[in-house]
């Protein structure tokens, strides 16, 4: 049975990107078959995945939300790119000029279902790059994501957002997609010695333990992560035995307990 998780996230910056990507390759490098969809205009998991093309393909997001509008679909897998472990349905900035026609489209919320839908049984898990925003592109999102996996960073301005994000999940839940759950929150920046970082990952530790899950697996702070995102190849490729790679390596493990 596949899964469909998505990151997301409406502050900006805070892993979304290198968590959809990394913890993709980490879960394909377990045996999983995964699938990788950016939905987010920058489109910065396709880039981080090694497509530094994005603008000039056909097949993307953004041409698959044209085709929905216009009534004329192509078959999902025309969509797919193989890179590294892990397939991947790229974006690019065209997704931002449908706005206004997809808020006035009639199955506005249900578009990128039709997408999922027929990706589901070619792979284990599909794993969805949010852009920074609650729009109808991420609304879309979670209407067909059976879980949500949340990025945060040990900050106070990171965790204050986070009630925001939680309350929109759960309206969510309600009106569009009752299956919907929070697989948990994953830190990610830590500097483990940081007593400021201690202090926050704590604070968030009392504020919502009880209620979401919270990964034990956290990201550390490395500028090898920076650096794996520029060259377009996860860090499992880019620095195997580092610090990172193994705390990308623990929460593919952890999801994989959880989620099966
Ligand atoms: N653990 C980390 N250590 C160091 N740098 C990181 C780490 N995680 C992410 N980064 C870097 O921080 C920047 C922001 O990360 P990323 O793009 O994944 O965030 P995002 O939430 O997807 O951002 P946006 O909201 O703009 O889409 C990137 O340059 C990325 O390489
Ligand atoms: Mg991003």
């Amino acid at each position: 049975m596949c899964r469909v998780i998505s990151v997301c996230n409406q502050k900006g910056g805070v892993g979304k990107s290198a968590i959809s990507c990394n913890l993709g390759v980490g879960l394909a490098r377990k045996g999983k078959k995964v699938c990788i969809i950016d939905t987010d205009p920058q489109g910065n998991a396709t880039f981080s995945l090694g497509i530094d093309n994005r603008d000039k393909l056909e097949n993307t997001v953004s041409s698959f939300i044209e085709r929905e509008i216009n009534e004329d679909p192509i078959p999902a897998k025309e969509y797919v790119i193989h890179n590294e472990e892990v397939d991947i349905i790229p974006c690019n900035i065209e997704l931002a000029s449908y706005d206004y026609a997809m808020m006035t489209a009639y199955n506005r919320e249900h578009m990128l279902e039709n997408l999922v839908k027929e990706l589901k049984k070619d792979y284990d898990y599909i794993l969805i790059e949010c852009s920074p925003s609650l729009n109808l592109m991420t609304i879309n999102v979670l209407t067909c994501s059976d879980s949500v996996i949340i990025p945060v960073e040990p900050a106070t301005l990171s965790i204050e957002g986070l009630q925001l994000l939680i309350e929109s999940i759960r309206s969510m839940k309600k009106k569009l997609n009752r299956k919907l759950k929070i697989e948990g929150i994953v830190i990610n920046n830590v500097e483990f010695r940081q007593k400021e970082d201690q202090r926050n990952i704590e604070e968030l530790q009392e504020i919502y333990g009880d209620k979401i899950r919270i990964f034990d697996s956290m990201i550390p702070k490395s500028v090898r992560m920076r650096e794996c995102t520029a060259h377009g190849v996860s860090i499992f490729r880019y620095d195997p035995n580092g610090k990172a790679a193994q705390g990308f390596e623990d929460l593919s493990e952890e999801v994989l307990a959880y989620a099966g």
